[in-house]
């Protein structure tokens, strides 16, 4: 088979900004020199795409350096718009806010170019925890108690804010900014005396906060991979070394989260956790790729978390883990993931 052109973006201007540079270095380096021939594009946290030379430099020290240089618009990056018009698909490997949440997926839509993962809706509900939430919820899928307040409601009525929070939820409760990831601006609030700061720390990130009662138990996780017909893999276990998996226990060199593959759960409750996995995927619109995140009371209730559709990539991330605990290797998700972005691609063009 001809060698196909992919592109890499990654970097970015979210939070998530070195998280993206490690997923992308991990994945250019694991894509089969056979079959792909990378072109890297970083984006700055300004916003400017880098040329493929450029980009490669900015692996190291960083991306950062090249702000000044380069402005700040994408409209302006003509280098790096070339080379992404001579790819043959994207791989969009940006967390958060312009990559993970539909807009980049948007931009490559309206270029025509294919890509791998989630489209725009499925992207856009999953960067938003109020919005995905609403929709499990609707689907009869258990999510833990929450609450949705807009930031002016909180600033206009603490005392009535606080109240709805005591009255539907209760202490301890998660604080979160509706868009965000890798649990910055994340609290966990014991009292009355912790909302404050606790809204404050959500507020920096979005105007929408969702307070959620916290649900004692296990954290697992699963990959589903697939269009039309997605499949599950095994079912992995996060022990943080702390009262949650905060930014620190994800990505601090002294962490001592702990990985359990297999999750240390039932194989019955394991096998709901697959199928759940699976719904929830579906539920969202999903395509690609993405990982599905639950907790596991004690009882072996499973309650719904998340659905991140750009997850950690490095080879030691959680959803390469999985699947290649599950018989499937890094290089060949890789490539079994743009073959799904083609594949839509060429469904979609057929009509
Ligand atoms: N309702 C909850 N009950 C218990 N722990 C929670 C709850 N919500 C979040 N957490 C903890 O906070 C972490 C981050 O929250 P999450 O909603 O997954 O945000 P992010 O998108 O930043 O990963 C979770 O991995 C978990 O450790
Ligand atoms: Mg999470």
């Amino acid at each position: 088979m001809a060698k196909q052109r992919v592109a890499v973006l990654f970097g970015g201007r979210s939070g998530e900004h070195e998280v993206s540079v490690v997923s992308a270095r991990s994945v250019m380096s694991a894509l089969d020199p056979a079959r792909w021939d990378v072109v890297p594009i970083a984006i700055t946290r300004r916003g400017a795409w880098l040329s493929p030379a450029l980009s490669t430099a900015a692996f190291d020290p960083g991306v950062a350096r090249f702000d000044g240089e380069i402005g700040d618009s994408v409209l302006r990056s003509r280098a790096a718009m070339d080379a992404l018009a001579s790819c043959d698909i994207a791989f969009p490997l940006v967390h958060g806010t312009y990559g993970e949440d539909g807009t980049l997926q948007g931009f490559l839509e309206i270029a025509g170019i294919p890509y791998a993962g989630c489209g725009v809706a499925a992207s856009a509900i999953g960067m938003d925890k109020a919005l995905m939430k609403a929709l499990f919820h609707e689907s009869g899928i258990r999510v833990a108690r929450y609450l949705v307040i807009r930031s002016w409601e909180y600033t206009l009525t603490q005392n009535l804010s606080m109240q709805a929070i005591e009255e539907s939820i209760g202490y301890p409760c998660f604080v979160k900014p509706a868009n965000g990831g890798s649990s910055v601006g994340i609290t966990r609030a014991l009292s009355r005396e912790d909302i404050p700061a606790a809204f404050a720390a959500a507020m920096a990130y979005d105007d929408k906060v969702v307070i959620e009662e916290a649900i004692h138990g296990r954290e697992v996780e699963c990959s589903v991979l697939g269009n039309e017909y997605p499949e599950a893999s095994l079912v992995g276990e996060i022990e943080p070394d702390r009262d949650f998996y905060d930014y620190d226990s994800k990505y601090s060199s002294t962490s001592r989260t702990g990985l359990h593959i297999p999750a240390r759960i039932s194989p019955a409750t394991a096998e709901k956790v697959r199928q759940l996995a699976v719904r929830m995927y579906q539920v969202m619109g999903c395509e690609g790729y993405a990982r599905v995140d639950f907790f596991v009371r004690d009882d072996g209730e499973v309650i719904a978390n998340e659905v991140n559709t750009i997850p950690g990539f490095t080879s030691i991330s959680m959803y390469p883990k999985l699947w290649a605990a599950s018989g499937l290797s890094y290089p060949d998700l890789l490539t079994r993931i743009l073959e799904l972005g083609f594949e839509r691609y060429q469904r979609r063009a057929r009509r």
